[in-house]
């Protein structure tokens, strides 16, 4: 589903992602894990077409989206769902127009129809009727979850989760980490989570990867990561 081939991408002379290679199946769930400031978020920025790499390919169901325009990647970016680390919720928008945001951008529905989809969303994260309130007016959890209805209201082939249990208490992120795979084992999503959380990693992933100097070690199944004798990985996981 995603193929990513010798991906380069610098800011000024530092170089985040160095020939970095990696491939993801249709209907996996890609952990990666990495130390702060490694590049994971960098990483999904640059498949969402976010940022230009400087070099090397990422095709998507077959199209190399380095090669696309803005116009043709905005359509591109319809069949993806994100969740961004910061939740990026709009703080002028109540939490129902903030859900179908990116429904009303992207698909001709009826009012009625928007409505009743946001009302269900809502009701999946478990915070059933809070259409009117602001961003503001939730807690942390509350976004993140706000995040998740948002993201997924388009029905995406793709889910992008940058950091979706961090901030959470354990109740709350297991929550998530219960929706995560049941979009994965009902629907098929593919999808590739960022997280510094071995719980969650372990709880979701098919596959896990890490981000070390620019590249991906691994990914590898859980058993293969109990087996490993990669010393960055044993020492990441603590295994
Ligand atoms: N737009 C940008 N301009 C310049 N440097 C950037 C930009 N975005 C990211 N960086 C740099 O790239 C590096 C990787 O950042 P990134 O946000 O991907 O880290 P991360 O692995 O997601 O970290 P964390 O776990 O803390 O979220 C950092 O050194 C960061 O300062
Ligand atoms: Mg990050």
């Amino acid at each position: 589903m995603i193929e990513i081939k010798e991906l380069v991408v610098s800011f000024r002379e530092k170089r985040v992602l160095d020939h970095l290679n990696l491939e993801v199946k249709k209907g996996e769930s890609l952990v990666i894990i990495g130390l702060t400031g490694c590049g994971k978020t960098v990483l999904l920025k640059t498949i969402l077409g976010l940022i230009r790499p400087d070099e090397g390919e990422i095709s998507i169901a077959g199209t190399n989206i380095t090669e696309l325009g803005e116009g043709e990647l905005n359509k591109f970016r319809k069949r993806f769902g994100v969740i961004f680390q910061s939740n990026a919720l709009f703080d002028s928008l109540s939490i129902g127009e903030n859900v179908a945001f990116y429904l009303r951008e992207h698909m001709e529905l009826k009012e009625g129809e928007i409505g009743r989809r946001i009302g269900e969303m809502l009701k999946m994260v478990g915070l059933e009727g809070i259409e009117e309130l602001r961003p503001s007016q939730l807690s942390g959890g509350m976004k993140k979850r706000v995040a998740f209805a948002r993201a997924l209201i388009s029905n995406p082939e793709i889910v992008l989760y940058d950091e979706p249990t961090t901030g959470l208490d354990p109740i709350m992120a297991d929550a998530i980490n219960n929706l995560i795979l049941s979009l994965h084992n009902e629907f098929s999503v593919t999808s590739i989570t960022v997280t510094h959380d071995r719980d969650s990693a372990y709880k979701i992933a098919d596959r896990i990867g890490m981000l070390y100097q620019g590249t991906i070690i691994g990914p590898l199944t859980l058993s293969e990561i109990q087996k490993t004798d990669n010393p960055i990985i044993k020492e990441f996981l603590r295994i």
